[in-house]
């Protein structure tokens, strides 16, 4: 399967970010990443619903909405109407996951989970047939530009196997750290998506970094 890009507008710059939303509309990205941080399940704030309601009317790309928040489950469907077509919880952040799992569902939106660097991916076993997106943190969230957890590879393999067994169609993304540095090893370790945001957003062009994300694994045309 082809994999897909999904920028993270965390890097991108919040006093332009029409222009930057505009400019992944533009590009080869398939799915435009968005981090909602509310300083009690990370030690950091970013935005909220407005911000993704201001930035809807300029694309028609996924909206892959990762909510690094604390009670995830008073919010779901404000984070539906405000334009999330995937909304990805915290296993970490879930006393009830499979209800939230539902609650997504039921909106109509594509329901994630996303699993911190500690958190084994056998936790999820339970769930996964519920399961549309397992986001592997490959960070500790809270920031972007930080480095990659190679430990996440072995998550990765062991992820992919379990679903190719089970004949699931789950997707595995992988965030926090990716770039070009390490693209290729994790869509053979069973990548499906790529969320990158300073590799994007801090390339000195940006539509073209997304190209070159895009073409990994790619055999080079002659
Ligand atoms: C980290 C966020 C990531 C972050 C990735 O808490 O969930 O999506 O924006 O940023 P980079 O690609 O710079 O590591
Ligand atoms: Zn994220």
């Amino acid at each position: 399967m082809k994999h897909l890009i999904a920028p993270s507008i965390l890097a991108a710059d919040f006093a332009n970010l029409a222009k930057d939303v505009q400019m992944l509309e533009e590009s080869q990205a398939d799915w435009v990443h968005i981090d909602v941080m509310d300083g009690r399940f990370v030690p950091n704030i970013s935005f909220g619903f407005p911000v993704i309601k201001a930035i809807k009317p300029y694309s028609k790309k996924v909206f892959d909405v990762h909510l690094m928040i604390a009670e995830p489950e008073k919010y779901i469907e404000q984070f539906r109407d405000a334009g999330a077509d995937i909304i990805t919880v915290h296993y970490e952040a879930c006393d009830h996951l499979h209800r939230t799992l539902q609650q997504i569902k039921a909106t109509g939106a594509q329901a994630g989970v996303a699993l911190n660097p500690h958190t084994p991916v056998s936790l999820l076993s339970d769930v996964l047939e519920d399961v549309d997106l397992v986001c592997l943190m490959s960070v500790n969230p809270g920031f972007g530009g930080q480095k990659f957890i190679y430990r996440t590879l072995q998550k990765v393999r062991d992820l992919k196997e379990e679903i190719i067994t089970r004949n699931l169609k789950t997707k595995i993304e992988i965030d926090g750290g990716v770039g070009l540095q390490n693209a290729e090893v994790l869509l053979q370790a069973g990548a499906d998506v790529l969320v990158a945001g300073s590799a994007v957003f801090k390339a000195p062009n940006p539509m073209d970094m997304i190209v070159q994300l895009k073409s990994v694994g790619k055999e080079k045309m002659v």
